[in-house]
């Protein structure tokens, strides 16, 4: 129970806390990774943590199903189909997205969860007015034939999907104190923003001494600036938090976001073959990929000092790499190491 909300327990945590040895050589930084890939259900990643809150609410409304907003490549709805699959209900996802070509990466593994996926190509409109318009037609498509709908926003990210990683700032703060780090920086990467502001709140509210920082993986524009503040309003008041912030207060990098959301980028490509080649972790072109190559940056560019103490969450979407755009660009890079007889 966090703040008068239950969940539904699913996930085996802690999730390991784990020292990268190669990463901290190279680096010169002392550098951890939590491996919120690995929290079991349909490959795993962030959303779950999210997820054990929301299906709880969902089941108290009675819901019969879930539907959730994205991307095509969405690794939340990916999550929501899992969820909704192993607790019995239909699930389907909305994306304001162009088809990629084929049934790979999340769409596959939505597809084989049994989810309906609906790919509505943007017709420039903002992506809240669509969104809203395709997600009140679908309601009431399933409505008509029985269901109950749940709506989960984009990602997750509202105050009940929060509190997956506030708890989850408790788990690495323990985590970390156990294993003798007394301080750190935390970074994780930033999308919809749920991850984040469940993290920042829950280091604040529990007085943890650990640092965050976050990596935006797409521009980081108005709205987002905007949203930032509202959001830590929102939760607040709806949680009594005794602590206030405004925007300087959340350090948040935006110049890492390379050539915009999910884009592929060469850079991106090389921090996570270095990962896989010295740690044998794989990380995403979307997210995680994208968040550990600012990493990189912001060492080389003295933002993160040499000998600090970083801890890296890697909040999953691997099954990206299978993206057609972007493996044809690593197959292009990597068909040189494939010996054809
Ligand atoms: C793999 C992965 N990492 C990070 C994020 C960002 O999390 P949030 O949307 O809570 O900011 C997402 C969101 O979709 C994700 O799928």
């Amino acid at each position: 129970m966090l703040f008068g909300h239950e969940k539904v327990s699913f996930l085996h945590l802690p999730t390991p806390l784990e020292y990268l040895p190669s990463i901290s050589r190279d680096l010169g930084v002392e550098f951890y990774i939590k491996r919120d890939d690995l929290t079991g259900l349909g490959m795993g990643g962030n959303k779950l943590r999210k997820l054990e809150y929301l299906l709880y609410d969902a089941q108290q409304q009675g819901a019969t199903m879930l539907l959730t907003q994205g991307g095509a490549q969405t690794n939340h709805g990916r999550l929501t189909a899992a969820v909704a699959a192993k607790y019995g209900m239909r699930c389907a996802i909305l994306c304001i997205d162009d088809y990629p070509g084929e049934v790979s990466a999340n769409i596959l593994l939505d597809r084989i969860m049994g989810a309906d996926v609906i790919l509505k190509k943007s017709d420039g409109r903002s992506e809240d007015v669509q969104f809203e318009e395709l997600t009140a037609r679908m309601v009431k498509k399933y409505t008509d034939e029985g269901e109950k709908v749940y709506v989960i926003p984009v990602g997750g990210s509202n105050r009940v999907g929060m509190l997956g990683y506030y708890e989850c700032a408790r788990e690495i703060t323990a985590q970390a104190f156990a294993m003798g780090i007394s301080h750190a920086r935390l970074i994780c990467g930033v999308g919809s923003l749920g991850t984040y502001m469940g993290l920042y709140c829950g280091l604040r509210g529990e007085g943890s001494p650990l640092h965050l920082t976050g990596v935006a993986i797409s521009p980081f524009g108005e709205a987002k600036e905007k949203r930032v503040v509202s959001y830590f309003n929102e939760v607040r008041d709806a949680f009594g938090f005794d602590f206030t912030a405004c925007r300087s207060d959340f350090d948040i990098e935006t110049g890492y976001a390379r050539e915009g959301y999910n884009k592929p980028n060469a850079v991106v490509r090389d921090a996570i073959y270095e990962m896989g080649r010295k740690e044998a972790i794989i990380l995403d072109p979307c997210y995680t990929g994208k968040a550990y190559a600012g990493i990189r940056d912001m060492v080389r560019e003295g933002k993160i000092a040499q000998g600090e103490t970083v801890i890296f969450l890697h909040t999953g979407g691997a099954p990206g790499i299978n993206t057609p755009f972007h493996r044809i660009e690593m197959e292009r890079e990597l068909l040189d190491g494939v010996t054809i007889l």
